[in-house]
């Protein structure tokens, strides 16, 4: 099968190369997907699990990508819940691998069905900023409806999801980017814009929830606004950042069958925008990926036409 793999972690996305692998086989639990489509997160290269395994083994060369909506071709022993010829869609284990490439084996849990009237262009930008704003937002950020959360990348892939799920859950929602994001972020439901270019992020006042997306300096001055039992949620790794009276999470999506339904109705109804940035084939992957510009927006890879 054709699929991008890497093998020099300092080269970045200069390193891929388009080659022919051997199909995977399908483990316990598994299934394998004949790819349609595939999500890459712009800066997937930087994560351990891309390189290693879960004993810090190299695991190179690896196929990265870890969003798919495709078809399952073939049912490892004891796996539950597909059919064989079934649309699906969902989140890959970051330690194999992944979805740039024709076929996947992947956890049969890791996936759900794709309704019929769900492109597969949608459905694999969906698993990574749905499942990571859902878990971010209710399971680990207690998000309760009347709250106020403040939403930094609100522009962004995770950001634009994180938005629109805590306005439809009754929350206040104050998001922060560049100046030139102010738009998108009204346009995916922000009550108010923060530019952090410009504006003073102090002057948001007391929050109920920081969602942030940066770590750093931002996680920091983001902890000192959060009222007394409040929660600061971050996705950009371990930050010493702290409420004076409340938690820090720190946290990395998980695959979620019951989520995936939950996120892939409201894009049904109409109630949830998927955002997406640009979309290429397999074969001008690695030149859109190291293109001039990286877009504002997921990057969907059409496997199959
Ligand atoms: N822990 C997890 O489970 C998990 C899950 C998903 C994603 N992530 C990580 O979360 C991060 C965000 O992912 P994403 O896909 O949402 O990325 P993204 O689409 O690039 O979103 C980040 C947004 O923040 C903006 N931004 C970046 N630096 C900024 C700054 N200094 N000031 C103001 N705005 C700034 C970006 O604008 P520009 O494009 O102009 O820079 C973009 O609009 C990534 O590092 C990703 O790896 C973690």
């Amino acid at each position: 099968m054709k699929a991008i793999i890497v093998t020099d972690q300092a080269a970045g996305t200069a390193g891929m190369q388009l080659t022919v692998r051997p199909e995977p086989q399908a483990a316990i639990n598994d299934v394998v997907v004949q790819v349609h489509a595939s999500g890459f997160t712009w800066d997937e290269l930087t994560w351990p699990p891309t390189w290693t395994d879960r004993l810090n083994r190299d695991r190179t060369p690896s196929i990265p990508g870890h969003e798919l909506a495709g078809v399952v071709t073939a049912l490892g022993y004891g796996t539950a819940g597909l059919s064989v010829g079934q649309r699906v869609f969902g989140l890959t284990d970051w330690t194999r691998d992944g979805t740039l490439a024709e076929y996947v084996a992947v956890e049969a849990r890791n996936l759900a069905p794709l309704p019929g009237d769900v492109d597969f262009t949608v459905g694999a930008s969906l698993p990574m900023p749905g499942l990571t704003a859902w878990q971010g937002l209710f399971e680990h950020g207690g998000l309760r409806s009347g709250q106020s959360v403040l939403v930094h990348g609100a522009a962004g892939v995770v950001g634009s999801m994180a938005i629109q799920l805590a306005r439809e859950d009754g929350a206040y929602v104050i998001g922060t980017g560049r100046a030139l994001h102010r738009q998108t972020a009204l346009d995916f439901g922000v009550h108010e814009f923060v530019d952090l270019e410009n504006d003073t992020l102090e002057d948001v006042g007391g929050v109920d929830l920081v969602f942030d997306v940066f770590g750093g300096d931002i996680a920091r001055r983001s902890a000192a606004l959060i009222r007394a039992g409040g929660t600061l949620v971050t996705i950009a790794g371990p930050t010493e950042a702290r409420p004076a009276d409340g938690l820090t999470v720190d946290f990395v999506v998980e695959s979620n069958r019951a989520q995936l339904g939950e996120i892939v109705q409201r894009v049904r109804d109409g109630r949830l925008r998927t955002h997406i940035g640009n979309v290429s084939t397999l074969d001008d992957a690695i030149a859109t990926f190291n293109g001039p510009k990286r877009f504002n927006g997921k990057t969907i890879i059409r496997v199959r036409p």
